[in-house]
């Protein structure tokens, strides 16, 4: 007998996201280079950075011709300074033919006309449009965004639905949202069934609530039930939550009965999680960095935004992978790691993003750095005038304060993005501002 199972029909442009082992969103991580090194090793879908709706909604959108990519521009008031330059920043930044019919675009929201205002800006570009209902963070869920969405479930539903009209029907693309589990399997359970009757084509359940933090373990007892009702409505369910490996992916999909798996923190680090075993698996970290600085030289992407990544990458405690995350620009880092063959490209890319005339703590060689050099003497002569043993200045934590790209106030953000590509400042920030203050990621 022939399944009866329903199916929400995936549109033209879309996208299916049964079987799929995919990259999650993640503000700052989850930035073009990035994601084009998770497709590389074998993420079948990246979801792209949560991006506020006002942000997007008043952006330009241009071809960058040295690299073909598509850049979502808007120029900054510098906090409404007078004396300051306006600046130019990239609010979005995708690749038209590397991540087509794979990019899902993740939009932070509380208002179905600016969803649909700002759905409309990358809506021929990206093969979905995700809404985000699981951030948890006092400057999302004040704005009546993400997390804050599961408590007003006629609001979520009505941006769904708003989306899937005005949006997903006409440019054939697939809406879909994530969210969060709520305190019982019942509230869970009647909020999912409200979702999956919006005509989204997917669901994504982040395994912990939302008070959770993002060390606790996921919780997947509500897991199979959620699956049960998107499959009831012809939903596809995509699991989140603890997923490290293509292969345990796998098997919890084929557990759960999920459709597919999402991987956040284990990608950040690594993404060659993506790797079956039976494909050798998870690669050396230097070779997934080298795959890294290709991609962020490629993509001209913002150098704050790379140095926080090399952070989260390099594994390695020796004195010239230290100095790499403390470098300024592209050439140092290449230098220090010896990716030679990067070097004429890092060095163009230093020029367009105006960090050429940083200084620069790497030799030409690249293999004895004199500024390092003379910090260890510096250290070993002070170790020597101590008469023992010193420490080397506790650097900064380098996770303070990722958030995604937003500002404070709704009603302030068509002036207040800030970070541009030639940002001569080390601060390691998203493509758009982000309240310093935030603590720990918890989206
Ligand atoms: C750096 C970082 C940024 C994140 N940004 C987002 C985001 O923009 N949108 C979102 O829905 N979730 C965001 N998340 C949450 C992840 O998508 C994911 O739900 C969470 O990390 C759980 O997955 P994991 O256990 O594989 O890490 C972020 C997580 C991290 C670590």
């Amino acid at each position: 007998m022939a399944s009866t199972t329903p199916r929400v029909p995936i549109p033209a442009n879309g996208v299916d996201y049964r079987g799929k082992i995919v990259l999650a969103p993640m503000v700052r991580s989850g930035e073009l280079p990035s994601r084009l090194i998770a497709l590389k090793y074998g993420a079948d879908l990246v979801w792209g950075p949560e991006t506020i709706d006002q942000a997007i909604m008043g952006a330009e959108r241009r071809v960058n011709p040295r690299n073909n990519t598509i850049e979502f521009t808007r120029v900054s008031s510098n906090g409404g300074r007078p004396d300051m330059p306006k600046k130019e920043n990239v609010i979005y930044r995708l690749d038209p033919a590397r991540e087509k019919g794979k990019l899902i675009f993740q939009m932070g929201t509380a208002r179905p006309d600016y969803a649909v205002r700002a759905a409309k800006m990358v809506a021929a570009d990206v093969a979905g449009i995700d809404v985000n209902s699981g951030c948890p963070k006092p400057f999302s869920t004040s704005g009546g965004m993400g997390a804050a969405l599961l408590r007003t479930p006629d609001k979520l539903v009505s941006i769904l639905e708003s989306l899937v009209q005005e949006v997903g029907i006409p440019y054939q693309i697939g809406i879909s949202v994530k969210i969060r589990l709520l305190e019982t399997p019942e509230m869970t359970e009647s909020l999912v069934k409200r979702l999956v009757a919006t005509g989204i084509t997917g669901l994504t359940i982040h395994c912990r609530t939302t008070p959770m933090r993002p060390r606790e373990r996921a919780i997947r007892d509500q897991l199979k039930m959620i699956v049960g009702v998107c499959h009831d409505a012809g939903v596809a369910c995509v699991m989140n939550g603890d997923v490290t490996s293509r292969d345990q992916a796998l098997a919890l999909m084929e557990e759960y009965g999920a459709d597919g798996a999402m991987i956040a923190t284990a990608a950040e680090a690594n993404s060659s999680c993506f790797r079956s075993a039976a494909e050798g698996g998870l690669l050396p970290w230097r070779d997934v960095v080298e795959a890294y600085m290709e991609e962020a030289i490629r993509a001209e992407n913002r150098y704050g935004n790379t140095k926080f990544l090399l952070n989260m990458m390099i594994q390695s405690k020796d004195n010239s992978s230290k100095q790499a995350k403390q470098a300024k620009n592209y050439l140092d880092v290449c230098r220090l790691l010896q990716f030679d063959h990067l070097i004429p490209a890092a060095k163009e890319v230093d020029k367009i993003l105006g960090l050429a005339d940083r200084p620069t703590i790497s030799s030409e060689d690249g293999t004895q750095p004199s500024a390092v050099q003379k910090a260890k003497e510096n250290n070993e002569s002070a170790r020597a005038a101590a008469g023992g043993s010193t420490h080397l200045k506790k650097q900064p934590p380098t996770r303070e304060s990722p958030g995604p790209i937003r500002t404070n106030s709704r009603a302030s953000i068509p002036n207040s993005t800030s970070q541009t590509e030639g940002d001569t400042t080390d601060e390691i920030t998203a493509s758009a501002s982000i309240p310093q203050q935030s603590p720990a990621v918890a989206v």
